[in-house]
């Protein structure tokens, strides 16, 4: 429940921030592609565009149990070999990253 309102949250402020008004654009259709961007410059080294690649260890993210906040705060802060992005990526990016990770799981 707390992530859709998290969704919800994010695609008002892509709403709000985008110079299109047309409302067309709104919904989860560019946070995923956003995200998607983010992941695979960012994450699919480790984790494999699927999310199952498990270099070094990188947890298997199609059977994460995370809420959205709990990955926010590791991908933020980091965990054992898990880098921090904290100060790599901005908040945003952070969310809309974390908000992806949740289309690809099983
Ligand atoms: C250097 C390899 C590496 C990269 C790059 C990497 N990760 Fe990870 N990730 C890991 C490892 C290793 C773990 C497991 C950490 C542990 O054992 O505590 C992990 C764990 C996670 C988890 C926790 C999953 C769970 O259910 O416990 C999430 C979410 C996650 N990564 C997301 C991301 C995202 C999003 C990115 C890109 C911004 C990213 N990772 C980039 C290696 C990586």
């Amino acid at each position: 429940m707390r992530k859709w309102i998290l969704v919800a949250g994010l695609g008002a402020l892509i709403a709000c921030s985008s110079a299109d008004d047309s409302g067309e654009n709104a919904g989860p259709a560019p946070v995923i592609s956003r995200g998607e961007a983010i992941y695979n410059q960012n994450c699919k080294l480790c984790h494999g565009s699927r999310g199952n690649l498990g270099v070094s260890g990188a947890f298997n993210l199609r059977q994460s149990t995370l809420t959205v906040p709990e990955k926010i705060q590791v991908i933020t802060n980091g965990r054992n070999g898990m880098a921090a992005y904290k100060g790599i990526l901005s908040d945003e990016e952070i969310l809309l990253v974390a908000t992806y990770t949740e289309s690809l799981h099983d």
